[in-house]
């Protein structure tokens, strides 16, 4: 672990410019720099880099923040890689946080596991293109199925001689420890004390880690024996957590982004004759259901996901459960079917890349429909199966995060099954609601330890509004959006106002609204803000902390990019852009602008219990029920007057025109 104070180091020390200036190249204009932007295809730029602010974005894809940021995204790095780098860049000595004795033993353990990988690795190599054995059983092998030397070097393909003891024997005379060929799983102890190379006579593919590093193997048996096993993996180690790891992705990662899609398939090999194929964006699960970090460490890449599934697989079945899980993580899942007896390895040699791709254009479907056709062929003209079946694809649609992609599958599934969409509808309304309950219970703990990390206390929304409000934006979203930004920007800038008897008193931002929204009974709903609020409240009495600084930098990324997003609208950044001149001094307004933004909000507020009450008047005129509607005419008038005071009184809410 990094230690706090070098983390700030680090931060304060890094120039937006200098960094980015390492892979955009820049031009000044005005008092900013623009570039092209390095996220995405474009002939003009539209890439801004903001000195003054210490941040970059580009007014196209929106992608960009500060120099941390920059680098995570562009580099892929995550939060600590990215501080790494930047010390680097700066010769500012990283200071690692004090760890106790038996964390820096763990800590050395792995670097000495993996230097023994990677120690392993070139061994096999070596033997595989240099032994005798090596050549005849291991690289002929690899020839008779059609890879190339490229593809051999590239993915670091070996081969583990049949002799017992060839890699202990060789690793231990050259130093290596027989505790960390133990702890590798690369050899295991014998009844008589000796250690034995766990991998013999086997072809070996290495398995990389996100970075490059080497954390597994999986070692391949020639022969075709019933009785051992085709492949034999390293075991779970201190260094290996087979559910984490992706194989290909360290080599797949460029290309996914490039492409914003992911091909995923089952194996090894399958892996290795795409890259030769030239598709090069495509991992593999080993064999096994995706798990739910597996998925995340291709999230960072992309949102696509085409699963290519052998022609005939008999366990397409038991995969579609692992696909839900994908669903639910928001990602946009395809699935092609390959022809009958093939599998994405032998496919693959028979075409060439732009083959292969038109295939997959060809037959890719969504997975949905997919789902919904092969189980409906299964349930043929039984009405108990064909129900069961519904209530299955209901569910897989109930876990898409985005409303809109939601809706859609609705209608399109009351159309297939010839169901009415309105009861589609509420079965998965009722679906989502118990779910994201059970979800909110999960997710409080695992917020609860991100907190209490960055030290903040924090107490998540408990209600179940809070839980839909956090899929479904509050109605007044946008105007707290706005104020959550005033407070971030401005809110320890003074106020000058004046009290109830009209005698002057200096107030920050932030209390006046605290004070204001306190006053009329209001306060934020949407979960994020309210966090980003809680945050607030900590440190805002702390006079050195400059708060946008803070948050563009803060530790939990869903509230860095956040407040990224929202404090770098294109106008607050636009001094470069004429046509928002009149944006370019909102802090030097304040006195009209903070004022307003609450009376915008309040009236969103008024203006929606305003329409709800409409709403029930009209049922109840349809109802005849006239005492009801006379009842809530009352509201409605009595709302307007609230608009009317309000209105009134914010003008007068005694701030002072300067
Ligand atoms: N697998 C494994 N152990 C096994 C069988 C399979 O770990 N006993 C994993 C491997 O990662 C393998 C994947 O599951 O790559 C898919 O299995 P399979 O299709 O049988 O292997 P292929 O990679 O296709 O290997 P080959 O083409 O050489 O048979
Ligand atoms: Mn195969």
């Amino acid at each position: 672990m990094i230690d706090q104070s070098t983390i700030d180091r680090i931060i304060n020390t890094a120039q937006i410019v200098d960094v980015v200036e390492d892979f955009v190249s820049l031009r000044k204009r005005g008092v900013n720099f623009i570039g092209l932007c390095p996220f995405h295809d474009e002939k003009t730029p539209s890439f801004t880099v903001s000195p003054a602010k210490n941040i970059c974005k580009c007014f196209g894809c929106g992608k960009g923040g500060s120099p941390v940021n920059f680098i995570m995204e562009h580099e892929h790095m995550s939060f600590h890689d990215a501080l790494r780098y930047l010390a680097k860049k700066y010769n500012i000595e990283i200071v690692e946080k004090e760890v106790s004795q038996e964390e820096l033993q763990k800590r050395n353990d792995r670097d000495s596991m993996f230097i023994l990988n990677g120690f392993a690795q070139n061994y096999f190599s070596e033997i595989l293109w240099k032994d005798d054995e090596g050549r005849s059983v291991g690289m002929s092998y690899f020839k008779e199925r059609g890879f190339q030397d490229d593809i051999i070097r590239k993915f670091g393909l070996g081969y583990s001689l049949e002799k017992y003891n060839a890699l202990a024997d060789t690793a231990q005379s050259k130093g290596y420890k027989k505790e960390f060929l133990l702890k590798t799983g690369l050899c295991a102890e014998r009844g008589d004390g000796k250690i034995a190379d766990r991998f013999r006579g086997r072809v070996m593919f290495p398995v990389h880690s996100i970075s490059g590093k080497i954390v597994a193997f999986g070692g391949r048996i020639l022969k075709t024996d019933e009785k051992t096993a085709k492949y034999v993996n390293s075991p779970e180690s201190e260094i290996y957590h087979k559910s984490n790891e992706l194989y290909g992705i360290y080599f797949a990662k460029q290309s996914i982004v490039k492409n914003d899609c992911c091909f995923l398939v089952e194996g090894y090999t399958d892996v290795l004759s795409m890259f030769q194929a030239g598709i090069e964006n495509v991992v593999a699960s080993s064999g096994t259901a995706l798990t739910p970090p597996q998925i995340r460490l291709i999230h960072r890449f992309t949102s696509n996901i085409t699963v290519l599934y052998d022609g005939d697989a008999a366990g397409i079945k038991a995969s579609i459960r692992g696909i839900d899980l994908l669903l639910e993580e928001g990602i946009n899942v395809k699935v092609v079917l390959l022809p009958n007896g093939e599998d994405p390895d032998s496919f693959a040699k028979q075409q060439n890349a732009v083959d292969f791709i038109e295939y997959i254009n060809k037959h890719q479907t969504d997975f949905i429909h997919f789902k919904s056709q092969l189980l409906l062929e299964e349930a043929g003209k039984d009405v108990a199966k064909k129900a069961h079946l519904i209530t299955d694809i209901v569910q897989s649609i109930a876990i898409i995060p985005d409303n809109i992609m939601r809706s859609v599958y609705i209608k399109e599934c009351a159309k297939r099954f010839e169901i009415g969409e309105d009861v589609l509808i509420a079965e998965v309304n009722k679906i989502r609601r118990t779910s994201s309950l059970k979800k909110e219970l999960k997710t409080q703990t695992s917020d609860y330890q991100e907190y209490s990390n960055s030290q903040v206390s924090y107490e998540a929304p408990k209600t179940e509004s809070a839980v839909l409000a956090k899929e479904e934006k509050p109605f007044a979203y946008l105007q707290e959006q706005n104020i959550l930004r005033c407070i971030i920007r401005y809110g320890k800038q003074t106020l000058q106002i004046q009290d109830e008897n009209g005698s002057p008193i200096t107030m920050s931002v932030f209390d006046f609204i605290a004070n204001d929204m306190v006053a009329d009974n209001v306060s934020l709903e949407y979960p994020l803000h309210k966090k980003i609020i809680e945050e607030i409240k900590v440190i805002i009495s702390d006079e050195n902390n400059d708060m946008e600084h803070y948050f563009l930098n803060h530790p939990d990324s869903e509230i860095r990019k956040y407040v990224f997003d929202i404090t770098t609208e294109k106008y607050t950044l636009s001094s470069i852009h004429k046509k928002y001149k009149q944006f370019e001094n909102e802090g030097d307004r304040l006195e009209i602008l903070i004022p307003k933004i609450l009376v915008e909000y309040k009236d969103k507020v008024i203006t929606h219990y305003y329409d709800e009450l409409t709403k029930k008047i009209k049922d109840a005129q349809n109802e005849g029920d006239e005492e009801t509607i006379t009842k809530l005419l009352k509201q409605q008038t009595e709302l307007n007057q609230i608009r009317q005071i309000l209105a009134k009184h914010s003008g007068e809410r005694t701030v002072l025109k300067i």
